[in-house]
């Protein structure tokens, strides 16, 4: 196992580039399986996430080779519709198969993911989806097994959930849907741009998909789909990352290449709210320090609310802003794991009931830290770069699931960090 020693006071100026979306290429390179043909696909992030979907395309029997970002997957025949435990129970975003080997194979099963750090994560969503759509459904030894000997037909599906929509959910019905009987209308679907990404990628090869991005999906089933090229969005997530370590560490103001700053508004306007200076060119960004940097009481909600894969982040932002800001999660309620470890750096965090009060401190202080999920180590890598002395981050494989080279990319912009054997 590695770790990361981080060492405080950074001083960060520079540009970064931005990888591609790991959330929407999960997606699109399962969507692979809809096709014999060949799917070229363009900046697929090198994060041990991507290479857990390649490992389970290849196990169902696809081709796949990957060079440079550059992944090609050639599903011409498959071995069976079988994805299973060993290699599901490493990322639940495994379950994203479901849809396109029940709509090629006419069954899939798939190991039931278990629980996970963030909370409680069902499954009950996609399931009523696809059973919208005439599949059987059952579960058996621990696999969800779903089956439509006589193949799927369109319908009117409702995928909300008392936390709102579902992005996967949506996801795995709507490639499940592109290949149905008839016309399928998803209702309070995700809205997402990560499902605007798939929807575009199915639309290439020849879905008729309308509506992605609102709540409600309009998809008329077609007979066959055929091998396409496309390029993932940049990963917003990622971009919000490193914008929160332009405003905790910049010397003057860093830089962010390959972005697409509509698909972060929300967090734009919470920065700026907070006194942090953006300029945005293009496909560039900028941010700088805050004069008199301000906290700010911020909700996670669907898209285009704040998200929730940045709540950690910014809790590590409010920890040393002058002030009380207070974060709650409506969407992973437990999903404040990072706080613990940073009330270990002198943090002053109460949680509560989905909700962390934070009242901030002049400066955090080094100590041995464990990572828990993968936004969780993000924030714990940005309290390390203003702390005193040299922070340790454990289990950082966690980390390596979701984050192209953080390290080199924020040694790049000057930080110190090391990645050593524990
Ligand atoms: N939910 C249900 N039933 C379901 C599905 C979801 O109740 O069948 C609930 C969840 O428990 C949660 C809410 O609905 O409270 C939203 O979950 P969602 O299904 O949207 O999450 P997901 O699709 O499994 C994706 C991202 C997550 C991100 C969430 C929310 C991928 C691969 N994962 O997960 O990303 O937090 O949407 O935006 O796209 C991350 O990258 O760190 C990460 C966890």
């Amino acid at each position: 196992m590695e770790k990361l020693v981080v060492h405080g006071g950074a001083s960060l100026s520079g540009s970064v580039n931005i990888s591609g979306s790991k959330n929407a290429a999960l997606p699109i390179l399962a969507a692979t399986l809809l096709t014999r043909e060949k799917c070229v696909i363009r900046r697929v992030p090198d994060v041990s996430d991507t290479n857990y979907m390649l490992q389970i395309l290849q196990n169902l029997g696809a081709e796949v080779e990957r060079a440079s970002g550059t992944v090609t997957v050639k599903a011409e025949k498959l071995n069976g519709a079988e994805a299973p435990y060993d290699l599901v129970r490493k990322m639940r975003a495994s379950i994203c198969v479901m849809g396109p080997l029940l709509a090629r194979m006419k069954e899939a099963n798939v190991s039931l993911p278990g629980g996970c750090v963030i909370g409680d994560r069902p499954v009950d969503l996609h399931l009523r989806g696809l059973e919208g759509l005439g599949a059987e459904v059952h579960v058996e030894g621990g696999n969800i097994v779903v089956k439509a000997g006589k193949g799927l037909r369109g319908d009117e599906i409702d995928m909300r959930g008392k936390h709102g929509t579902t992005v996967l959910g949506t996801d795995n019905v709507m490639m499940a849907a592109v290949l149905a009987k008839g016309t399928t209308v998803i209702e309070g679907a995700a809205c997402e741009p990560e499902v605007i990404d798939l929807a575009n990628f199915l639309n290439k090869m020849g879905a008729r998909i309308s509506g992605a991005g609102t709540s409600r999906i309009e998809i008329v089933g077609v007979k066959e789909l055929g091998g396409v090229e496309h390029t993932v969005i940049p990963d917003r997530i990622e971009a919000g990352t490193f914008l929160v370590a332009g405003a905790m560490a910049a010397k003057d103001k860093i830089t962010l290449k390959r972005v697409e700053p509509d698909h972060l508004t929300s967090l734009l306007d919470v920065l700026e709210e907070c006194g942090y200076p953006v300029e945005r060119h293009g496909k560039t960004l900028t941010i700088g320090k805050a004069k008199n940097p301000l906290g700010a009481n911020l909700t996670t909600e669907p898209y285009p609310y704040f998200p929730t894969d940045m709540q950690a982040q910014m809790c590590a932002l409010f920890a040393t802003t002058p002030g009380i800001s207070v974060v709650k999660d409506t969407i992973f309620p437990q999903r404040f794991m990072h706080c613990s470890e940073m009330k270990r750096m002198g943090a002053d965090i109460d949680m509560d009931d989905g909700t962390a009060v934070i009242r901030g401190v002049e400066k955090l202080s080094a100590a041995p830290v464990m990572a828990s999920d993968l936004r969780a180590s993000a924030a714990l890598v940005l309290a390390a770069l203003t702390a005193k002395g040299n922070t340790e981050i454990h289990r950082v494989y966690h980390i390596d699931r979701g984050y192209e080279n953080i390290d080199d990319k924020l040694i790049g912009l000057g930080a110190e960090i090391e990645r050593l054997q524990e």
